[in-house]
């Protein structure tokens, strides 16, 4: 194990196993969203926040903040029914547990959890990010993350196809969640298919103008740019041989099976561009104002910044003849030795 700290316990008040791992603080204070999530078995979970928690370590060295690494993950039994009674027990545990850590972490949102969620947690510790405006956070990320989706996009388009009006693209999301919905609204004008697992988010892609399809279809789709939006581990020596988009950039999380897989990406000729830097931009927003408290517009260039920053990440890459996940690798690695 590369991590500094990692704790599993059970909810005092929930009884819901809660794993927080630090993987580094050489950057900084670790931050990291918390997962809510069901798993097969309660060490998936573990297993999970100790992958989620080392790319953190990745996206906040590539994107400048002094930062280290972390993640929160509960997991929960596959089908399970949360009361709202159940949920705020939960997020005090999951307070308590961060608060016990004096500082070393402070989670965000992430799947499962959005700003009241942050609110909750924030009875219990100060080092939460993201409660809402009114409880004195900088509130929803997904916005803010789907921006930075949109800047990846272009950087991307303009590498691989010499421009970057995304108008000109087809494209495919996949996952309607947050942020999905977010890069969804965003792309009106280009050709935009969509899926997600819930067949109850058919309206939501259909109101803006994206033609529904099945999770398999929007994986496989013939377009210029698949888009993930939604869990992680999708690109798998299964799946690269059927993928028929010509790049990949999107918000989710850990979204190769293993980091070989990205070689087999690059043999395939399709551009992939690491999700540690797409997806930066609720984290990069959230620290700029809350942490560095600077003004929204200085956190919006922050934001913007992601496409230069993968601009540079593809232009190493195709320089030295290494895979873009190699270059970020490098890029982050030195970041964290010399910090
Ligand atoms: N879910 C966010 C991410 O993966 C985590 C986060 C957002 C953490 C905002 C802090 C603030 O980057």
């Amino acid at each position: 194990m590369n991590h500094e700290h990692v704790v599993t316990q059970r909810g005092r008040r929930s009884r819901l196993p809660i794993t927080v791992a630090i993987h580094s603080t050489a950057r900084g204070r670790a931050a990291g969203g918390c997962r809510i999530a069901a798993y097969p078995h309660w060490r998936d979970g573990v297993t999970d926040a100790l992958r989620l928690s080392q790319a953190m370590s990745g996206k906040c060295a590539i994107a400048g903040l002094p930062l280290g690494g972390g993640k929160t993950v509960v997991s929960l039994p596959l089908s399970y029914d949360m009361s709202t009674t159940a949920r705020r027990d939960l997020l005090q545990d999951i307070g308590d547990l961060i608060a016990s850590l004096h500082g070393a972490y402070a989670t965000g949102p992430d799947v499962g959890t959005g700003p009241d969620d942050m609110a909750v947690i924030g009875e219990r510790t100060d080092y939460v990010f993201c409660r809402p405006e009114s409880a004195g956070g900088s509130g929803d990320s997904s916005l803010h993350t789907a921006t930075g989706v949109l800047a990846a996009l272009r950087a991307v388009c303009a590498h691989r196809f010499g421009g970057d009006d995304l108008s000109a693209r087809s494209v495919a999301v996949l996952g309607l969640g947050r942020v999905g919905a977010h890069v969804l609204r965003m792309l009106a004008g280009a050709r935009v298919i969509a899926a997600d697992v819930d067949p109850g988010r058919r309206d939501l892609a259909t109101r803006y103008g994206a033609t529904w399809v099945s999770p398999q279809d929007c994986l496989t789709a013939d377009v210029d740019v698949l888009i993930p939006a939604a869990l992680g581990g999708l690109l798998t020596a299964a799946t690269v041989p059927t993928l028929r988009c010509a790049a990949i950039a999107g918000p989710a999380n850990n979204q190769l099976d293993v980091p070989a897989t990205a070689g087999l990406l690059h043999e395939r000729g399709i551009l992939w561009a690491p999700d540690i830097a797409v997806s930066a931009g609720g984290l990069i927003h959230a620290t700029a104002r809350e942490l560095l408290h600077e003004t929204p517009e200085q956190a919006a260039q922050r934001v913007a910044a992601i496409g230069a920053t993968l601009t540079g990440l593809l232009d190493t890459a195709a320089g030295t003849g290494i895979t873009p996940a190699a270059a970020a690798d490098q890029l982050a690695a030195g970041r964290l030795l010399v910090s």
